[in-house]
């Protein structure tokens, strides 16, 4: 076929792609294609519109490096994450919701021990968070439990050049019961980025870009499905408008009003404090099948 038009150019493109020879890939790009060119036909963009696109793409590609990915964080902002996030986490009963990992996550953060404190004196209402790792009700010992959140005034200790450490980051290993206890302090609600591209779309199309305040969590033990998601403090902003279409009702909770004493680990508190307490369900993963 050589004479395309606007009936027949999706077939005559899709023919093209009979000959992938693997089946996922050619599911993929048939879809690709079909929802892209009926996405054409829907906008019927001009010359100038088509043009900005490209442009706008380009330089989302431009404002990526090692330490900043804006085609995440567009996905984010789209909330394609989340869609992909839900329709590969159909958690079982008892097991935590998952959610997004966000770009301010860092590997291998320092190892402490239960009870540190990690907000290095950085300051901030005290918070006490405690709470357990299980896997079908049965207590999940050494579990590896990486934690990370906003200081109080909205940003990542990444986003601090002056700090020489990590801060308000660290990785624990759950104790014999599968329990869990650290200090740190109250995160905050913050706006993700809004120096690129994604920002540019937030603007034009009067979104704002805030998150609600959130710790994470990512947390893996062997024959478990690793979990990443975040526990939201409840009543504040943005918890029905999130930038990112990350909340989920079960990872809401109170982060405790607690007044000046003794905190459970002895801890004497002389100003108010807070008290989170998170009991996460991994997913056990699926054994396979013994050789036969
Ligand atoms: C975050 O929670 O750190 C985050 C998630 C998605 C986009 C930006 C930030
Ligand atoms: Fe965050």
């Amino acid at each position: 076929m050589r004479e395309f038009n606007e009936h027949n150019i999706t077939e005559a493109v899709l023919e093209r792609y009979q000959n992938t020879p693997d089946p996922r890939l050619k599911q993929i790009m048939y879809s690709l294609v079909r929802h892209l060119h009926d996405f054409v036909r829907d906008v019927e963009p001009t010359f100038e519109e088509w043009s900005n696109a490209i442009a706008y793409l380009t330089r989302t590609g431009k404002m990526c490096s090692d330490t900043r990915q804006e085609f995440i964080l567009l996905s984010d902002t789209l909330g394609v994450s989340m869609l992909v996030d839900v329709l590969n986490h159909r958690v079982p009963k008892g097991a935590t919701e998952t959610t997004v990992l966000g770009p301010f996550y860092v590997q291998n953060p320092p190892d402490l021990p239960l009870g540190a404190d990690i907000s290095q004196g950085v300051e901030g209402q005290p918070l006490y968070i405690e709470g357990s790792v299980s896997a079908d009700g049965r207590p999940v010992a050494n579990a590896e439990i990486d934690v990370w959140h906003s200081d109080s005034e909205g940003f990542y200790d990444v986003q601090r050049p002056e700090l020489q450490e990590a801060n308000l980051r660290a990785r624990f290993h759950s104790d014999s019961g599968g329990r869990f206890h650290f200090w740190t302090i109250m995160p905050t609600m913050y706006p993700i980025p809004t120096d690129g591209p994604v920002g540019e779309m937030l603007e034009a199309t009067a979104r704002h870009p805030y998150r609600p305040a959130h710790v994470h969590f990512m947390i893996s033990a062997e024959g478990c499905e690793s979990l990443t998601t975040h526990v939201f403090v409840k009543d504040g902003p943005y918890l029905d408008s999130d930038a990112v279409f990350a909340v989920k009702e079960s990872l809401i909770r109170e982060f405790e009003q607690e007044p000046p004493g003794t905190a459970p680990d002895g801890r004497k508190m002389d100003v108010p404090w807070r008290r989170l307490r998170f009991d996460f369900g991994l997913t056990q993963r699926a054994q396979s099948a013994p050789a036969a």
